[in-house]
């Protein structure tokens, strides 16, 4: 019975942390309608929608990371990127930016990171479409702010709890750790985003370069190329339709080998159009860069030790 007892109520905490939600049944009207579903079109197809393909520096779509849940809609997937209650936390406090921000600035600063491209202007149709769309998954629930993150009250249950987690895991990583990840990317991933991680069809691509020298995901900016955030967030939601299912040590792994790979470096000036075109960037930091090096550094890695590169003294 006690046993019993305890099962229920773990299951019914799980279900209260992992269980995000789901878009609201109907479109709004009118013109409101239109735009969210502008917003959700552009989220599935950022890469290729003419709104948004000229700002775009990879072939990742909002999508492949903001995952599509049982509706089929991007976002409200239940593990670690939902956007179900995101807007409730705008506008929000970002460490990263040191301001308070507003959904537009979150939205449009992942086209810098994320896609590898530009930030898009905020009165823009794409910016308005995607800032609509999020805003949507959220009706009905009351408005919070965050004064800590600008993350939803779900995502910040299970986020940044879960990459503290991996960073002290990482900090201890070896060439060894190195090895075991690449040989489970071969295993557990490679079937959907191919052995040199280019991504095959519909599954997208998790680093490198194609043939034309484009470069085809996220670059060294982006919150998932940091080993411990990528973890966390690989974790949380892949092999696909599997979230939950690599341990700790797995996640660890693969993402310590899938980051050490090629990918391109981030320079926050080149992610931002002209000023004259842009408008006001509401930011404080204006300087900002990272490349696969730094990012093990970050953590305390060298990462020609981790590579086997170089032996340590
Ligand atoms: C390479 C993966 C990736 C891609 C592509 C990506 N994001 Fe994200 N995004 C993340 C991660 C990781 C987080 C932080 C975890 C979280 O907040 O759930 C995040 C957080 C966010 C948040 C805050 C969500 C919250 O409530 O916590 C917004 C809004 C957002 N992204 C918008 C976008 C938009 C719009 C696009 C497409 C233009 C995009 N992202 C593309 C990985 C990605
Ligand atoms: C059955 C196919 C499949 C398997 C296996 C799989 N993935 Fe994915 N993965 C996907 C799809 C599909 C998406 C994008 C979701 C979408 O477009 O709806 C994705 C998205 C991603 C992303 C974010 C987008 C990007 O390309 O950067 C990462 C990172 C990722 N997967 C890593 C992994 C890792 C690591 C493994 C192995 C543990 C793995 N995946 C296993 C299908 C798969």
């Amino acid at each position: 019975m006690k046993i019993l007892g305890k099962i229920a109520l773990a299951s019914i905490l799980s279900l209260g942390v992992l269980y995000a939600g789901s878009a609201p049944k109907e479109y709004p009207k009118g013109p409101v309608g239109e735009m969210v579903k502008l917003g959700e079109q552009i989220m599935l197809h950022t890469s290729t929608h003419p709104l948004t393909k000229d700002l775009v520096g990879n072939k990742l779509n909002c999508a492949s990371c903001h995952l599509k849940g049982a509706d089929g809609k991007p976002g409200t997937g239940d593990g670690i990127g939902s956007f179900i209650g995101t807007a409730t936390s705008f506008p929000a406090y970002s460490k990263r930016e040191k301001t308070v921000q507003t959904l537009q600035d979150r939205t449009n600063n992942c086209f810098m990171r994320s896609m590898n491209g530009k930030r898009p202007i905020v009165d823009s149709e794409a910016s308005m479409a995607m800032y609509t769309y999020i805003t949507w998954l959220s009706t009905g629930m009351p408005m919070k702010m965050n004064e800590k993150a600008p993350l939803s009250p779900h995502n910040m249950k299970i986020w940044p709890k879960n990459f503290k987690k991996f960073a002290k895991i990482q900090k201890k990583a070896t060439h060894d750790n190195y090895l075991n990840g690449k040989k489970l990317y071969a295993t557990k991933c490679a079937m959907c985003h191919g052995q040199n991680g280019q991504g095959m069809g519909s599954f997208p691509p998790v680093w490198g370069k194609n043939a034309k020298g484009e470069w085809l995901a996220y670059n060294t900016g982006a919150g998932m190329s940091k080993l411990n955030k990528g973890a966390a967030w690989v974790q949380s939601n892949m092999p696909l339709g599997q979230g939950g299912s690599l341990s700790d040590k797995e996640a660890a792994d693969i993402m310590l080998f899938v980051n050490a790979q090629e990918r391109a470096d981030f320079d926050l000036q080149k992610g931002l159009l002209p000023k004259e075109v842009m408008g006001y960037y509401n930011s404080n930091v204006l300087k900002e860069k990272h490349s696969v090096r730094s990012n093990f550094r970050a953590l305390g890695l060298d990462i020609d030790v981790i590579r086997g590169d170089k032996k340590i003294k």
